[in-house]
């Protein structure tokens, strides 16, 4: 089955961040949005869940993984809801503002994070992510997405480690999708992948291992392009 990827017409530009947990792309973004600022661009950033009051208490509920012995074990279908509730709140409070003023938005996942953790992940399967998607987020689609692939071993061993330690420092628990099984990732990862070939003109794939300064050059590269392309080049 096919899904058109319309959008929405808008001055600014909607660019998302996607990987695994430990995939590196949350450094990335920082990086890009402070070399974008610095040329002189808006920038809104935000992480989903999260960013709303709403998103915010949704993130806890999720990631925290004494949620299923506090709240009795999530189904994956809540899971899912719960996902696109928060979307739907970040897109309207948030991301399409900010598109029609004209800023460019960075948005660490969005809706091909739940195609692939609970479409693929959970076993719910990309068509009902996707019919979700149109409900919820009227369709409403990245112009660029950059899609962070090192190994999954990598992305694990970095995750796990990072998630452990910050338990360890704060007391704040976002293991909840840490203690998934490898066969889980797995499923996750081949998702993304398919995503990329689907909406190759959408998603743009970095895959394998690089410096961050090497591979944030190489995303700042492509994201120059589609600033021009978009005539939204920052002042020189
Ligand atoms: P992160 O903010 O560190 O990337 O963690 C968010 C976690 O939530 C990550 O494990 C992926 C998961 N997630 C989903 O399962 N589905 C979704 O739709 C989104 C946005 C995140």
């Amino acid at each position: 089955m096919s899904h058109p990827t319309t959008n929405l017409s808008h001055p600014g530009l909607f660019i998302t961040f996607e990987g695994l947990d430990g995939s590196g792309k949350t450094t990335q973004l920082r990086l890009l949005g402070d070399a974008l600022q610095t040329g002189g661009h808006r920038i809104v950033t935000l992480r989903q869940p999260g960013g709303t009051p709403l998103g915010d208490r949704i993130r806890s509920i999720l990631l925290d993984s004494r949620s299923d012995a506090d709240l009795g074990a999530i189904i994956p279908e809540a899971e899912m809801a719960l996902m696109f509730a928060d979307r739907a709140q970040s897109l309207r409070r948030i991301i399409l503002p900010a598109l029609a003023a004209g800023s460019i938005v960075l948005c660490d996942r969005y809706t091909d994070s739940s195609e692939a953790y609970q479409g693929a992940g959970r076993g719910l399967g990309s068509d009902r992510i996707l019919t979700l998607h149109r409900a919820v987020c009227n369709n409403v689609l990245p112009d660029l997405t950059i899609l962070l692939l090192p190994p999954l071993s990598t992305s694990l061993r970095r995750a796990r480690g990072r998630n452990d330690r910050t338990a360890r420092r704060l007391g704040a628990d976002e293991n909840r999708f840490e203690r998934e099984d490898d066969q889980f990732y797995n499923r996750v990862y081949k998702q993304y992948c398919e995503i990329a070939e689907r909406d190759s003109g959408r998603v743009v794939v970095f895959p394998g291992e690089a410096p961050i300064a090497t591979l944030h050059q190489r995303i700042l590269d492509v994201v120059r392009q589609r600033l021009a392309a978009a005539g939204l080049a920052g002042p020189p």
